[in-house]
């Protein structure tokens, strides 16, 4: 039986988070673990350059990204890991998509809208072009399901109305894939405002816990955290956002679920829920910093691995973009 394709990415940009990690690599490690799947994990540095960066930073950030996924457990023997940058026909395929998406659609994303006001001073051509470069690396190979996380619905649709309406079109030239959110983790909130997203590229002090950071740092952090004025253990996202968030990232960090989270510490104060989380936090994290260390400090290992991904991506990749290119009428030689 073939495979079932699982794809999904994440750019190299900021730090790598403690949302980034429950809200997505945890979910893509257990995922890889089934044999009946073949999963490609991506960095998205194609992305990443829709909003400036600082060359040298950029360079450090990738292979850091690269490096922590390999530490938090994506393994390049079950997993295809690779750069989007390095397999050419992602841009050549959103390319081809680009003349089959309209402006009026992609200047309707949320997040085009958002970015936009937030660098008002740069509102490029691939701000907007965003999703379709994430439709060509969702199509480019054949891919049945997407691990996303919620802000990240709204481009999968796209990439699932672009591939039907290439079909309809040409005939069967795409999978439409389906996405696949988190039950429990799939956004991890702010710690100092927890009505909003753990952002990668938050500069508020302390609403954002690294993957990286020292353990005396992430208990800072907790301790830090903005909760509510009551006193009550709840879990009621809507009117509890900061505890709720906590006992999410106790339960993903203790592999319990939600409600059992919420016997546990009836009755415990929030300082010392704050602590019991942040230990959690400290626990699952601490096998990371000593692999991620050892990858950093081999380059060339890294970028071994790195090539070894990009073969394999490629390799997949060719047949879906020859094939749609055989669709359209390109001579193929
Ligand atoms: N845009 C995604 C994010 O920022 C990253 C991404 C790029 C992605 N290409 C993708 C996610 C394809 C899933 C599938 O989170």
């Amino acid at each position: 039986m073939a495979k079932k394709i699982i794809y999904s990415a994440i750019q190299p940009s900021g730090i790598m988070t403690l949302g980034n990690f429950i809200g997505a690599v945890n979910n893509w490690r257990s995922i890889q673990e089934n044999p009946d799947n073949q999963c490609l994990f991506a960095l998205a540095d194609l992305h990443t350059i829709t909003v400036r960066q600082d060359p040298e930073q950029f360079r450090k950030n990738a292979m850091s990204f690269f490096a922590l996924l390999m530490a938090m457990g994506i393994d390049k023997d079950k997993s295809i890991l690779y750069f989007q940058s390095h397999v050419h026909e992602h841009s050549e395929l959103a390319w081809l998509l680009n003349c089959y998406t309209y402006v009026g659609e992609m200047s309707r994303m949320t997040q085009f809208k958002d970015k936009s006001a937030k660098h008002s001073d740069n509102i490029n051509m691939g701000l907007m072009d965003y999703p379709v470069l994430m439709a060509a690396d969702i199509l480019l190979y054949g891919t049945n399901v997407v691990p996303v996380g919620v802000d990240q619905l709204q481009h999968l649709e796209i990439a699932r109305d672009i591939a039907v309406r290439v079909n309809n079109i040409y005939g069967d030239i795409f999978n439409v894939p389906e996405g696949m959110v988190n039950k429990v983790g799939a956004k991890i909130m702010s710690l100092q405002d927890p009505t909003a997203k753990m952002s990668k590229s938050d500069p508020t002090p302390n609403a954002v816990v690294s993957v990286l950071d020292d353990p005396a740092v992430i208990l800072k952090k907790f301790k830090k955290a903005v909760t509510d004025s009551d006193t009550n253990i709840i879990y009621d996202p809507e009117n509890k956002p900061g505890i709720s968030n906590l006992l999410t990232i106790l339960a993903v960090c203790t592999g319990k679920s939600i409600e059992d989270v919420v016997a546990e510490c009836d009755g415990l104060r929030y300082g010392d829920l704050k602590i019991r989380v942040a230990d959690a936090v400290i626990e699952m994290i601490r096998p990371f910093r000593a692999k991620y260390d050892a990858l950093m400090a081999d380059e060339a290992y890294l970028l071994e691995v790195a090539r070894e991904g990009r073969d394999k991506a490629a390799e997949l990749a060719r047949p879906y973009l020859e094939k749609f290119k055989r669709a359209i009428g390109y001579v193929l030689i």
